[in-house]
């Protein structure tokens, strides 16, 4: 058998695919640019409804303008019925393909979901975004065998979800802990999942079918990460002291370390920077303020002891922490069971999906690369 090309754009590894205003991603410099900010300068000083405005208009919003877009989103944080039946029936399925199933009914309440013109991509962006968290925590609850909690018009997005995942409402320093994070990953360059987008989008098909293929590329565990098994990792190891024969041992059986590497940055993931700090500051503050700080303390000191042996055993990898070790502890640290780590990642890239939809369909250009063939030629048939 002839085995596939491994030339210069396998895997489209290295090919500029689209022009974009939305987000770039160097990898050398570990820079996140969102929109035209650092993401340091947005992140913990935008709220995500700002950022998510950015992104579809082009400029951050003025007062009255964010004042509107909050009214408009907080009142279609309901799910229609028929969204919510599909959330019922899928109990028993990971979060992210509930929230797969539900994104596509969510076409049945737009007024024409065919229509790709600008005003009313923007109208669906809206929808999708004000409602992911809606199915993610319905779902959360209905797995846990309780009722869901209709949403609350007078609290932020992020605030919102919180209180629909845990009934009450949440302490200030976890809803800005998680509308950082929803303003830290709401967009990240030509990932997989944006990609997936994009070329829905470019066959002028519609932002809900866009949106929900996008989720479809987001679930697979080379894309949707690994908060989870962070987790898991940090509670084998236990104690600080027992890091180094712990990843010693780990990368000895030729297992990875959850956390770390990324095909993009070969230097600290400026996403990891940013959630570290929220991390930090959610675990000085809030419930459960004692096991989250030994928690964290515990990661920080493990995540220096681990990039010190990588350096050791891996030299030349270049490998750095990436978003995926402190978005656990983040999570973890609001109350969020692991297996609603890829959903609620969800809730916040709906708004940077929503934005290359936008985008694609402006340009209006059709995504359609080449296949090199490599199979047999000249079969005949019963030969
Ligand atoms: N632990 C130990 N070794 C690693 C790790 C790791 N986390 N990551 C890469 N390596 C090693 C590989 O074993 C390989 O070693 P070798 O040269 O001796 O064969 C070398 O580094 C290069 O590995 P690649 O697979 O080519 O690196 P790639 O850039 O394709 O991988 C990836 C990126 C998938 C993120 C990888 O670093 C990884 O598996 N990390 C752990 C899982 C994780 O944290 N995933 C979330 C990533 S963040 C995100 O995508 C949203």
């Amino acid at each position: 058998m002839t085995s596939p090309s491994k030339g210069p754009a396998r895997g489209l590894d290295g090919v500029v695919a689209a022009q974009t205003r939305l987000s770039h991603v160097d990898g050398q410099a570990g820079e996140l640019i969102i929109g035209g900010y650092q993401l340091r300068e947005l992140a913990g000083r935008v709220s995500f409804e700002e950022a998510a405005h950015l992104l579809w208009c082009g400029a951050l919003p003025s007062q009255s303008e964010l004042a509107a877009l909050r009214r408009e989103m907080s009142g279609i944080r309901a799910l229609p019925e028929e969204t919510m039946r599909v959330v019922r029936a899928a109990t028993k399925t990971p979060p992210i393909d509930a929230l797969r199933m539900a994104c596509a009914t969510l076409s049945l309440d737009l007024p024409n979901p065919d229509d790709i013109s600008p005003a009313a991509d923007t109208q669906a962006a809206k929808l999708l975004t004000a409602r992911f968290p809606t199915v993610v925590a319905a779902h959360a609850r209905l797995s846990a065998g309780k009722e869901p909690i209709a949403p609350r018009a007078d609290l932020s997005l992020a605030a919102n979800f919180l209180y629909m995942v845990h009934g009450t409402e949440p302490d200030p320093s976890a809803a800005r802990a998680i509308d950082t994070y929803w303003v830290t990953v709401i967009d990240h360059g030509m990932n997989a999942s944006t990609f997936t987008a994009r070329v829905i989008a470019s066959t002028r098909s519609d932002m809900v079918s866009a949106v929900t293929g996008a989720i479809g590329a987001l679930k697979g565990p080379l894309h949707g990460g690994a908060p989870g098994p962070v987790l898991d990792m940090l509670q084998d190891i236990k104690s600080a002291d027992r890091t180094e024969p712990w990843v010693r041992n780990e990368l000895a059986a030729g297992r990875r370390i959850m956390g770390f590497g990324h095909r993009v940055y070969k230097v600290r993931d400026p996403r990891a920077d940013v959630l570290s700090k929220a991390a930090d500051a959610l675990a000085s503050a809030g419930k459960d303020t004692l096991a989250n700080r030994k928690l964290f303390d515990l990661a920080r000191s493990a995540e220096q002891t681990i990039l010190t042996v990588l350096e050791e055993v891996k030299p030349g990898r270049n490998l750095r922490t990436n978003v995926e070790f402190y978005t656990a502890l983040l999570l973890q640290a609001v109350g969020l069971e692991p297996r609603s780590f890829v959903a609620t990642f969800a809730c916040g890239r709906v708004a940077g999906w929503c934005a290359h939809v936008i985008e694609q369909h402006a340009e209006d250009h059709l995504i359609r690369p080449q296949s090199e063939y490599v199979g047999p030629r000249n079969l005949k048939v019963g030969e």
